[in-house]
């Protein structure tokens, strides 16, 4: 058992910090926001994810999970920090490493013994070295230290089960006495032969960039098949389904959509062709894919247009704002660009999603209209179209719909309804990439 500090309490942080009190480690979770602190030590969770409450709930009973908003003081008591603070992008596209830097000068002003500074945030390839720099100069103590590079993989929305169960664990580092207190920290995972990948930092950094980048090409690669066999009258699910059979493709990230969002994968493409200009390598494949998926919300807004021409004054509903299913996260949601486009054209717009409604308010429209079902959202509308891809939407009762709606028209931007319901009910619609069935 170790005595861990994660600074940041946000999705990477509360998850981690509560999964690693799971495996017997003593975890102080800190952050700035008081609020989000006193919400955690009341028993609330600030973030919705499933399975986090009772993680939380379960390691803070036992005694190995606590929260302060006293970062110094949590530093001050921890062998290893892990830093799970954001790191959003800046305006060239690079990650904005000024909550991590922050972070790392106040670990060094409260080095009072050896620890171990490990990073959790995803930071592009040089951060630890940069890191290592800056709390040598800073640190007045002169106590040692060690860099790690730990790179988190969980997804928003299975984030406690990922945490708990990953595919791989990574860990970079150059000293042997920090290898050895991390697979203490993870023993769980190592006695379970979960795969471990054991590598200097420069490498475990990269291979989150990597990683990251590999899947959004993945999924923009996908949608421009469907784009094509929308035109051709081909059906994408069944091109997918065969290609991923091939286990050199695998079927994982190959479903078409309206793009990917979330707090990932768009800033770390952007960030990872920054950190390959910086160096004269250019990712043309990433930036092709970056584009793909700037241009396939417009081409959802088209799918909108095809169905209604004239959108001023039009009824749309717009079910789903998350980026994905079973999260609270709007962070670069296809649904910003798409209310966005849907205001711009003169459309009435109503909103429904289970849980991130409060979000998009807050965040990006704080006069949107949402409603608190379906039904509500949906009534008298002139088309509805479905932006997050959540369990409750799959199973839509399209009868119900139609009668509600003035007029049957459904954008399907997640492919998660039948086409033949949709054909024998006579909706017009549009899906992506499934013309031919
Ligand atoms: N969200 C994901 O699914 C995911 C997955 C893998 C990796 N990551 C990476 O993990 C990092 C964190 O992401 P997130 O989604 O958890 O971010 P988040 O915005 O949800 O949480 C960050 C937290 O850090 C706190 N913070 C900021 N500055 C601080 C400081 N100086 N001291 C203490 N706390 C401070 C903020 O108040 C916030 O609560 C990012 O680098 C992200 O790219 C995220």
């Amino acid at each position: 058992m170790r005595k861990i500090c994660v600074v940041g309490t946000g999705y990477v942080g509360l998850v981690s910090g509560a999964g690693l009190a799971d495996f017997g480690n003593e975890v102080i979770c800190t952050d700035i926001d008081q609020g989000k602190i006193d919400m955690l030590n009341k028993g609330e969770i600030p973030i919705y994810e499933p399975g986090l409450k009772e993680l939380v709930d379960r390691t803070m009973t036992s005694g190995r999970l606590s929260f302060t908003a006293d970062v110094e003081s949590a530093v001050r008591q921890a062998e290893v920090i892990f830093i799970a603070v954001g790191t959003p992008m800046g305006d060239n596209g690079e990650a904005d490493l000024r909550a991590v830097e922050a972070v790392a000068s106040t670990i060094a002003q409260n080095l009072n013994a050896y620890k171990i500074i490990c990073t959790k945030s995803t930071v592009p390839v040089g951060t630890g070295a940069r890191l290592e720099k800056l709390i040598t100069a800073e640190c007045e103590s002169k106590a040692e230290f060690d860099i790690v590079s730990n790179p988190e993989f969980l997804r928003e929305g299975s984030a406690v089960k990922d945490f708990l169960n990953p595919d791989r664990v990574i860990l970079g580092t150059s000293s042997q006495r920090a290898e050895s207190v991390m697979r203490d920290v993870y023993r769980p995972l190592f006695i379970n032969e979960t795969p471990m990948v054991i590598t200097n930092v420069p490498s475990a950094e990269m291979i989150k960039y990597a990683s990251n980048a590999f899947l959004a090409v993945k999924i923009s690669f996908i949608n421009e098949v469907a784009n094509l066999a929308d035109k051709v009258g081909a059906d994408v699910h069944t091109i997918a389904r065969a290609m991923g059979l091939d286990g050199r493709i695998s079927s994982k990230f190959l479903h078409p959509g309206p793009g990917y969002g979330g707090s990932c994968f768009p800033k770390d493409t952007e960030a990872l062709v920054h950190t390959g200009d910086q160096h004269g390598v250019q990712f043309q494949v990433v930036q092709a894919a970056i584009a793909a998926n700037k241009a396939q919300r417009s081409i959802i807004l088209d799918k909108v247009k095809e169905l209604l021409p004239e959108l001023s004054g039009k009824v749309i509903a717009v079910l789903g704002l998350a980026f994905k299913a079973n999260t609270d996260d709007v962070r670069d949601t296809p649904a910003f660009e798409i209310i966005q486009g849907l205001n711009r054209a003169g459309a009435v717009v109503r909103a429904y999603d289970p849980i991130a409604a409060e979000n998009m308010k807050q965040y990006f429209f704080p006069d949107l209209d949402t409603r608190s079902s379906v039904d509500d959202a949906v009534q008298g509308a002139d088309l509805v179209i479905i932006l997050t891809e959540w369990n409750e939407l799959r199973g839509l009762g399209l009868e119900a719909l139609k009668h509600r709606m003035k007029s049957p028209n459904i954008v399907d931007a997640r492919n998660i309804l039948s086409v033949d319901q949709l054909k024998e009910l006579g909706f017009n619609y549009r899906n992506v990439g499934r013309s031919g069935v």
